[in-house]
């Protein structure tokens, strides 16, 4: 078995050395560095593990038959020519899971209780209570209730906040009430206040948060978007907060990352940015998946994870 290996990263030469040793019984190719055929790149690998690789590493290898995505968004690859028989399978949690559970617990918990404005208040040697929140307040509504999604439900289920969630097809999660698809998506914005975007990055989905959705949301309103800044209409989401519908927002995905020097973004005083490491891509468990994933499919077996093409995810 041949498994060519892309990943334009500048730890791709430790990535490829432990995919090596987790299935040595593979003749391992590295397009890393260079996406043209060469010493030790045959181009005839049936396997591929990669990340966002260019259209030329997919067109120099017609044997292609499984990619394994070294990540659980498949956006990037979508946007590629790639044979219709490809199989496509992408990351499911490999430990990314609870960080994005982390990542989406400190946001919510750090506007909800106000802790900037004490911090700010501490700094100038300020000691002002104000009143207490009241959680029941503060209805955390979760676009995409998928492996990542319903892993955050969880966790802030845990501090007994109201928790609604949306998917596109009807799901049922123990203490969320659930909505799907676009008839009931008003509904769902509507009875939300912090609205967390945990969606795939697809036509359907692509500015989804924009004036008409964002607009819907409880007065008060507050953004976490931890899934693609394809999802966001970034002025509309400034106009919002700036006419005070919208509390403010924590942003980890951009229309363009990096995010470039002088977006609005970068300075705005309700707006919090963070170089998309909600949910960091962890190399041993990814390792350990990829390589479990690659033994079922050559037993003939199926595995977790294979993107849908008609869904785009
Ligand atoms: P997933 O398991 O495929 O879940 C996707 C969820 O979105 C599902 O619940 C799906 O509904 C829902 N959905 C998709 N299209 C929809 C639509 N048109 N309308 C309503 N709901 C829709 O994906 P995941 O593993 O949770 O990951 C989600 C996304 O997070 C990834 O695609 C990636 O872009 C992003 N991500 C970001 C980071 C980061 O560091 N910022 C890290 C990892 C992942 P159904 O349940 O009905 O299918
Ligand atoms: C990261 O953004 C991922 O999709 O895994």
């Amino acid at each position: 078995m041949k498994i060519a290996f892309c990943y334009p990263d500048p730890a791709a030469t430790a990535w490829f050395e432990e995919l090596r040793a987790a299935l040595p019984e593979a003749e391992w190719e590295d397009w890393s560095a260079d996406p043209t055929p060469g010493p030790g790149r045959s181009g005839r690998a049936e396997y591929a593990v990669a990340w966002a690789p260019p259209q030329a590493f997919i067109d120099l290898h017609p044997a292609l038959k499984v990619l394994l995505n070294i990540g659980a968004g498949v956006d990037a690859l979508m946007k590629l020519r790639l044979p219709a028989s490809l199989m496509l399978v992408r990351l499911d949690d490999a430990g990314m899971a609870v960080q994005m559970a982390e990542y989406v617990c400190h946001y919510l918990i750090r506007h909800v209780r106000e802790f900037d404005q004490f911090q700010t208040a501490a700094r100038s040697g300020q000691w002002q209570q104000g009143r207490p929140t009241d959680r029941a307040d503060h209805p955390v509504g979760i676009m995409g209730l998928g492996v990542l999604g319903e892993r955050v439900a969880q966790a802030v289920r845990q501090f007994e906040f109201p928790v609604l969630g949306w998917s596109r097809l009807p799901k049922q999660v123990e203490g969320v009430r659930c909505f799907h698809g676009q008839g009931q998506l008003n509904d769902f914005l509507s009875a939300t206040r912090v609205l967390v975007c945990l969606l795939p990055l697809t036509p359907e989905t692509r500015d989804l948060l924009g004036q008409a959705t964002l607009s819907r949301l409880r007065p008060g309103g507050y953004l976490i978007n931890v899934a693609r800044g394809g999802l966001l209409v970034e002025e509309d989401l400034i106009r919002l907060i700036d006419s005070g519908h919208l509390a403010g927002a924590a942003l980890d995905v951009f229309r363009t990352e990096p995010l470039p020097a002088g977006h609005p973004f970068w300075s705005h005083p309700a707006i919090q940015v963070t170089p998309h490491i909600s949910a960091r891509t962890l190399r041993r468990d990814s390792i350990t998946q990829i390589a479990g994933k690659i033994r079922a499919l050559r037993r003939g077996e199926s595995v977790a994870g294979v993107v849908e093409w008609e869904r785009g995810y």
